[in-house]
């Protein structure tokens, strides 16, 4: 048995909560901005009612044995708040985030031996009604070592997919290359069936191999045709398929473009590689949220 809370119960905090759940032993806290209620996940192979604690407030958390991180990445400040008194002693903390600075991201407060970064792949949404809806598989990408078993081992005995590998880097910027292509889905407020267009191919391929150049200076081994797996991925998708980050700007919230796009501009500064589409996406996305808030406002 561990004590573990989950920060952040949307899509991937309520698939991660019933996967511990379904594992029966763990004594689960979910932690959440607003009053849960009864957590309920569909998934592929039924219904999931999650038995767990519910905190609205940190000032009422524990230390516990872990922290599972679920908030979108903007977010992390508010989910710093909680890792004061859930982890900042003791307990292991897992950021289940997209992006490549997991780890960054809650430095000041728990140190690097103890956070484990996690990528997740998993068609996931939660409708308004709070019910979490699972569309397909789970699959997590941990580092290997003692941290990355441990985390892994909480899941025992579902049949989900953890990989432990030994080159995190590579598998992060990987996914990152994937993301990337994904703002001009959210800058063009159309899904991703737009991607088979061959002009809007074009570019997006060059987003991908700016991110792919940056993430070979970094150490990261990228395949030499990373840019068309991307390409044929989207084009392999539902014509109406909806990234995170045009469902975050459909429902006007804030959008993981720091953490997706701003990175690969930031990197590319620190290597003295240029990177002018994605400079040019963020710089956009940015204007586009700021105006229509400064709209809305008005
Ligand atoms: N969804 C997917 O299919 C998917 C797939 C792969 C990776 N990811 C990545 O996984 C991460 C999580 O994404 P998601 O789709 O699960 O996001 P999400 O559905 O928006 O859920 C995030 C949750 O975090 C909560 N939250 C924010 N600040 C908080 C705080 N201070 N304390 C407690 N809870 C807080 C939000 O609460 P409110 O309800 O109050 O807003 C929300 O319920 C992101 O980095 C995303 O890119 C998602």
């Amino acid at each position: 048995m561990a004590r573990i809370a989950v920060v952040g119960v949307g899509a991937i905090g309520g698939v991660i909560a019933s996967l511990l759940h379904l594992a029966g032993r763990h004594q689960i806290t979910l932690c959440t901005r607003r009053p849960l209620g009864q957590l309920n996940v569909r998934t592929p192979t039924g219904d999931v009612q999650v038995a767990a604690t519910n905190l609205t407030d940190d000032v009422l958390a524990s230390p516990v044995d872990w922290v599972l991180v679920a908030t979108k990445t903007y977010d992390s400040e508010g989910a710093a708040r909680w890792l004061e008194p859930l982890a900042s002693t003791s307990g292991r903390v897992a950021v289940i985030q997209n992006g490549v600075e997991h780890r960054e991201r809650f430095a000041s407060i728990i140190p690097p031996d103890r956070t484990l970064p996690v990528i997740i792949d998993c068609p996931v949404e939660r409708q308004p009604d709070g019910l979490v809806i699972q569309r397909g598989a789970v699959k997590m990408n941990v580092e290997s070592g003692s941290l990355g078993s441990e985390f892994a081992a909480l899941f025992d005995p579902s049949t989900v997919t953890i990989d432990l590998t030994d080159d995190f880097l590579t598998a992060a910027w990987r996914k990152l290359c994937f993301n990337s292509a994904g703002a001009l889905s959210a800058l063009m407020l159309q899904p991703a069936g737009i991607l088979r267009d061959p002009e809007i191919g074009h570019t997006a391929a060059d987003v991908v191999n700016e991110c792919a150049t940056v993430a070979r200076a970094l150490g990261a081994r990228i395949d030499p045709d990373i840019a068309q797996q991307v390409i044929d991925g989207y084009r392999a998708q539902p014509f109406d398929s909806v990234n995170s980050m045009l469902a975050d700007r459909l429902a006007s919230r804030p959008m993981e473009i720091d953490a997706r796009n701003g990175v690969i501009v930031r990197k590319g500064e620190e290597l003295d590689i240029p990177t002018p589409l994605n400079r040019l996406i963020v710089a956009l996305l940015r204007a586009a949220t700021h105006n229509s808030s400064t709209n809305s406002s008005a």
